[in-house]
């Protein structure tokens, strides 16, 4: 081929070029060792000595001109080929995403962590304890010996005459005393599964949560218990409300006494919640009995403490308006999942 058909048909085959393929082939063609271009060279044998350098510079001009068409269209073919890539490729954004599910906590965990929340702000530590206990901790550190009548309000699974599934949350309380002593001050809440051996209804259950609170210190008084229970009602059943101390007994504390909360569903006036009384009985507590300090190492007789001991599937069934003490248990998603925090 002449240089000057080179020029023309070169640079006609680029332009026509549809893919990066055939381009490729279009430089094989033209500038390869075997293309046109190489081929003209050997016309050169055939001019004279005055003529070469104008032939060669030419044939250099025809070769960069290919070139640099070459190069161009090289780039918008790959331009090309990319943006049909990206469509082909794109991901509609606007489509819904795959469902996935969340799971609910049971309420009891969630009441349960309030309730460490709230001690914990006040400094108390969360202690807990194994499910199956000795009848040492159980009863005799908590001031209810062998044979004593007190045991009987406490129908007990025993696994052997020393070993029993704990009855109440006090077996961790007798416990943490023991560990701790002489240490003070003492603050520690105390969450656990209790046991008691009864006919599960609307209102029982063999096994249920309790949390246990307890300080030791000094100076520690009765007025300190009413001001820290009163804050845990307030955190827990709104700012309104108040507590009221009735007397009661417990073996493990002296005084003992049962503590109500005005009703959060009426505000005291009266309702069926609170069987038209305006309160609500929410645990039991007292002032530690120095036999339970004394028997688990705080002998100094300076010390005093109080303690608590609340269910919490009762706190849960007050502020969720649960009626029937066997939902937390029965896994029925229909329950559980209204207790979803999240969506
Ligand atoms: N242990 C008691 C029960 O299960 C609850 C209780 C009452 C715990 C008074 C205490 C307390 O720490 O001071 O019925």
């Amino acid at each position: 081929m002449e240089l000057k058909d080179i020029i023309v048909n070169g640079l006609e085959a680029i332009n026509k070029a549809e893919t990066l393929e055939q381009l490729n082939e279009v430089r094989i063609a033209y500038l390869s060792k075997k293309g046109h271009l190489t081929s003209v060279m050997g016309q050169m044998r055939n001019l004279s000595n005055e003529e070469r350098p104008m032939f060669g510079k030419k044939v250099n001009e025809v070769k960069e001109k290919i070139e640099s068409a070459y190069q161009q269209k090289v780039s918008e073919l790959e331009a090309i080929r990319l943006e049909r890539k990206m469509k082909e490729d794109a991901i509609d954004i606007t489509l819904p995403g795959p469902e996935f599910t969340i799971g609910a906590q049971n309420p009891l965990i969630i009441i349960q962590r309030e309730i460490e929340d709230v001690f914990r702000e006040m400094g108390y530590q969360v202690v807990e304890g194994d499910e199956i206990e000795l009848d040492l901790y159980n009863f005799e550190r908590a001031n209810i010996p062998q044979d004593h009548p007190a045991r009987e309000m406490q129908d007990t699974f025993y696994i052997d005459e020393h070993t029993l599934l704990r009855t109440h949350t006090t077996a961790i309380q007798t416990r943490a005393l023991e560990e701790n002593a002489p240490h003070i001050p003492l603050k520690v809440i105390c969450p656990g599964k209790v046991y008691r051996r009864d006919d599960d209804d609307a209102t029982h259950s063999h096994q249920f949560v309790q949390t246990e609170g307890l300080v030791v210190g000094h100076n520690i008084t009765l007025s300190d218990l009413k001001g820290t229970l009163s804050l845990f009602a307030k955190r827990m059943f709104g700012d309104d409300r108040v507590i009221r101390f009735r007397p009661s007994y417990f073996q493990f504390t002296e005084p003992s006494v049962e503590v109500d909360v005005s009703c959060h569903i009426c505000n005291g006036k009266g309702c069926n919640v609170c069987k038209h009384t305006g309160w609500i009985e929410i645990l039991g507590a007292g002032m530690v009995h120095p036999h339970v300090l004394r028997d688990a190492g705080y002998t100094d007789p300076t010390l005093t403490g109080f303690a608590f001991g609340a269910g919490v599937e009762r706190i849960a069934m007050l502020k969720y308006g649960i009626e029937d003490i066997r939902s937390f248990y029965t896994n029925d998603k229909r329950f559980i999942e209204q207790f979803k925090r999240y969506e």
